[in-house]
């Protein structure tokens, strides 16, 4: 599916309150279903998960979360690992819901995918978000299986004309099913092509003027992609549509080289977030003010305590105002 490729060849990867759902023990509530076609090309991108920090809920932290209650700003999980009727992930998600907002996030609709999306796995994603009314749904720009063969991976995209249109198309399919406004995230990515007409942040902002989608900025993402290509970040923030941002992601990488011994970032979500993705992070905060940011670990993951820590470090940052993010975003372009 994908055009030719150049540079490198592809790499390894290794308020707490939300308002009560439609029942107690999480059944569905009634579909929202829109009386027509939903517009979702001019309004401004609606927040509404808190501006603080949250993590990934894991398996692993599901009992500690509910007997702690810890001070998290909102959970985020992957939309893929909840598709199921019943059993155990849903019991706790259930609970957990009760007490904290939650972001919902994908990572199989296959959005840059060659073909139409998959009406089944669309079938339960709006399954999923009746039965948890997530204060967000987002996205990647990526596509993930092809021809019946599914990659357990985000393969990058060709920034040019067609494909700007199929994305947008599946964008508004989304939307339509959801009926809501998605977040669509930047990837982290490993190639270029040659067919690309036009930078990944033009192609950001042309998908939102023509979707009215918002976007989540994946600053580790944007980090491992510059350093993968030798582009300057700070350069490429810049360029960043940032004022459709509803939410955003930090997250570690792993260092790597390619065949030529140059530095290869792998967005391995294995290790704590880099020095250099928190002066970028600092820079975005100075830009767009305190934004629903969540610490994104699915590899070698810690106790709930130590990511809890980490993720205050971003509480810190979104807190200190910004003048204070000014200074930081001013050391992190030096
Ligand atoms: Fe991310």
């Amino acid at each position: 599916m994908p055009g030719p490729l150049c540079r490198r060849a592809p790499a390894k990867r290794p308020s707490r309150r939300p308002r009560p759902l439609g029942s107690a023990n999480c059944k569905p509530s009634r579909p929202r279903r829109p009386d027509g076609p939903i517009r979702f090309g001019s309004a401004q991108v609606t927040v509404k998960l808190p501006p603080r920090a949250g993590i990934g809920l894991k398996p692993q932290h599901f009992r500690e979360v509910l007997a702690v209650q810890p001070d998290i700003g909102f959970f985020e999980v992957h939309a893929e690992n909840y598709m199921v009727a019943g059993g155990p992930y849903h019991h706790f998600l259930g609970r957990i819901r009760e007490q904290y907002p939650l972001s919902i996030h994908g990572v199989a609709l296959n959005l840059g995918g060659a073909g139409p999306l998959d009406e089944a796995h669309l079938d339960r994603l709006v399954e999923l978000m009746r039965r948890y009314e997530p204060a967000s749904f987002s996205e990647h720009l990526a596509w993930s299986s092809h021809g019946g063969v599914f990659y357990n991976d985000l393969l990058p995209v060709a920034y040019d004309r067609p494909t700007l249109q199929r994305v947008c198309s599946h964008i508004d399919h989304v939307q339509e099913r959801l009926g809501r406004r998605m977040l669509l995230e930047n990837p982290s990515t490993y190639v270029q092509f040659e067919t690309s007409s036009m930078s990944e942040c033009g192609f950001l902002a042309e998908v939102v003027t023509r979707t009215g989608c918002g976007l989540l900025l994946d600053v580790n993402n944007l980090h491992v992609s510059c350093v993968n290509h030798g582009r300057d970040a700070v350069a490429s923030l810049a360029d960043f549509p940032l004022s459709a941002v509803g939410e955003v992601h930090v997250a570690g990488f792993t260092r790597d080289a390619d065949a030529a011994g140059a530095p290869l970032l792998i967005d391995s979500h294995a290790a704590p977030v880099d020095v250099a993705v928190w002066g970028l992070y600092a820079s975005v905060l100075a830009r767009l003010g305190p934004v629903p940011t969540l610490l994104e670990r699915d590899q070698d993951i810690p106790s709930l305590s130590e990511l809890h820590a980490e993720a205050q470090r971003a509480d810190l940052l979104l807190s200190s105002g910004s003048e204070r993010n000014a200074d930081l975003c001013l050391e992190g372009a030096q």
